[in-house]
């Protein structure tokens, strides 16, 4: 083992501890702690108004989210979704009592292959969960597409897609609806926090009611609705994140920038580009480690850990191998052969604010030292 000090995959962006404690003072003069006090509507406009997007709800966390967008959507039976994610994304499926149904990705993207969606549509389906992996897009025109076709709603896991752009503006206006997570390792951070993005008011009062119990005023209950809800310190804190967000992701662009540099014409490794957004919030730095380089890719992961760099195996295992779905017909490695190859090859470098140059060298070396 090294004696230098840890690297970490991420490392949270903080404010200063006395802007945030200001805040905290209001908090106590008003005793509003939670139930959609003054912050959280402040957030709440103030994330529309950053991110381009008109109608979001703020929630506890992106869990609790995707489990609630399906619910708003009333969607059942089988939903189409990535076996490339983390958990919650299926999770977020069977605690609605739905049927995952498991499609392959595309390699350059990473996400849901739209070429293999409609193969997996049964008369059950109801749905398609994409996934925008690492906050590289889908491809949402083409998935648009096939949902108009067969009737289907679109729920975007969009946890990594935080001020992700495309052409037309925020990735998170497409589909029906989109979920954010706010959770202390992902670009924007509330501690823990989530939110749904929708198009219109009608939907997002209908989300309102549902993160409150199903509540639509002190008498009435309109579903079974669960307490979702993000509280006053999450929200203030995150409009104190909001205001540091830009020189965050700047400082994340030129880690991003040095990594391809270092990193280009290192036999056996490919870094993932993100060509698809017109900006991107370099949340993860993916590399992909083939028969090339001088050992496996578990065999450089450890010896990074040797090194005290704890970058991590996003996603391995894939969803499909854990047991309560793997047993599905669609979780079987013969229908999902790029995502387990991905699954096999892929490290997630340490990227954050405030990596030091010397820090990054340090992981780079490592790497190149291979
Ligand atoms: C793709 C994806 N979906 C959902 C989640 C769940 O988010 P949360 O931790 O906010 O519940 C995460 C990460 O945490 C994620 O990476």
């Amino acid at each position: 083992m090294s004696n230098q000090k840890p690297i970490y995959v991420t490392q949270p962006q903080l404010p200063a501890l006395q802007d945030f404690t200001q805040l905290l003072g209001q908090i106590w003069d008003s005793k509003v702690l939670t139930n959609g006090g003054p912050f959280h509507q402040q957030l709440e406009g103030a994330l529309c108004d950053y991110l381009g997007v008109k109608h979001l709800a703020l929630f506890t966390n992106a869990t609790i989210a995707l489990v609630t967008a399906l619910q708003a959507l009333r969607v059942t039976g089988e939903v189409i979704t990535t076996p490339y994610s983390f958990v919650a994304t299926a999770h977020s499926l069977l605690w609605n009592g739905i049927k995952p149904v498991f499609v392959d990705i595309d390699p350059d993207t990473l996400n849901l292959d739209p070429a293999k969606i409609e193969a997996a549509i049964t008369p059950q389906t109801t749905a398609i969960m994409p996934v925008h992996c690492y906050g590289n897009p889908c491809n949402v025109a083409e998935i648009q597409r096939i949902a108009d076709i067969y009737g289907l709603k679109v729920i975007y896991d969009a946890a990594h897609a935080f001020a992700v752009n495309i052409d037309s503006g925020s990735i998170l206006n497409h589909g029906d609806l989109s979920v954010l997570s706010f959770h202390a390792t992902k670009v924007f951070n509330t501690f823990e926090g989530g939110a749904i993005i929708c198009p219109d008011a009608k939907m997002k009062q209908r989300i309102d009611h549902l993160k409150n119990f199903g509540f639509v005023d002190e008498t009435t209950v309109v579903a079974p609705g669960i307490n979702g809800k993000m509280n006053e310190m999450q929200a203030a804190f995150g409009l104190l994140q909001l205001r540091d967000i830009d020189a965050a992701i700047d400082a994340r662009q030129a880690i991003d920038a040095r990594y391809r540099t270092a990193l280009n014409g290192v036999p056996g490794v490919q870094c993932v580009s993100n060509t698809a957004a017109s900006r991107t919030n370099y949340s993860y730095f993916p590399i992909l480690i083939d028969s090339k380089y001088p050992e496996t890719r578990d065999n450089l992961y450890f010896r990074l850990r040797q090194h005290d760099i704890y970058a991590r195996r996003y996603f391995y295992p894939l969803i499909t191998d854990f047991p309560m779905y793997r047993g599905l017909a669609s979780a079987s490695p013969s229908n999902l052969p790029v995502a387990k190859k991905i699954a096999e090859q892929v490290i997630c470098l340490p990227i954050y604010p405030n990596l030091t140059e010397a820090d990054q060298s340090r992981i780079i070396a490592v790497i190149r030292g291979g």
